[in-house]
């Protein structure tokens, strides 16, 4: 089970994927830190920046630049099998926006998405939903 995420600088979605103890690969934060490829089958944990946009206008991008690069190499996108979205309420209905732009555009499962850094209780239900349903989303390593 390899989880996939991309993190700023504030940490808040490192501290999440941490907490939930799988395989883990980072997005790297700057162009000069090189690119990330997978070979395995992912599921992507990416937080939400599109600073309210459907209210503001401001920013019509929810998902992060260093994640649309990432997906949009061929390879890596066509592994990815389920998205997680970070965020914050207060930015009312574009509340982890990028998991529904990525869900939308690469055909994959949005199956969760949470506030933060995430509760103690977030972490479990992901946990135990990624596990249970690992099969079905089409996370296990092939041999
Ligand atoms: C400039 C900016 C814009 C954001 N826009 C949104 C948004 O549109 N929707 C949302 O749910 N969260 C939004 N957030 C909240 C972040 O997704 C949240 O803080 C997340 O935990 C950051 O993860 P990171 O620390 O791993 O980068 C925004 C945060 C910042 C700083």
């Amino acid at each position: 089970m390899l989880v996939v995420y991309y993190s700023s600088a504030t940490e808040n979605t490192r501290r999440f994927v941490d907490k939930l103890g799988f395989p883990s690969a980072r997005i790297p934060i700057r162009r000069t830190d090189g690119e990330l490829i997978v070979d395995e089958p992912y599921v992507l944990v990416c937080p939400t920046y599109g600073g309210g946009a459907s209210i503001s206008h401001q920013n019509t991008r929810p998902v992060p630049p260093q994640v649309i690069k990432f997906l949009n190499n061929a390879h890596n996108r066509s592994l990815i099998r389920a998205v997680i979205s970070g965020g914050n309420t207060n930015f009312g209905t574009d509340f982890g926006k990028a998991g529904e732009v990525i869900s939308a555009k690469c055909h994959v499962p949005y199956v969760y998405r949470y506030e933060l850094l995430g509760t103690e209780e977030d972490v479990r239900i992901v946990r135990e939903g990624l596990l249970a349903n690992a099969d079905k989303l089409g996370l296990i390593k092939q041999p």
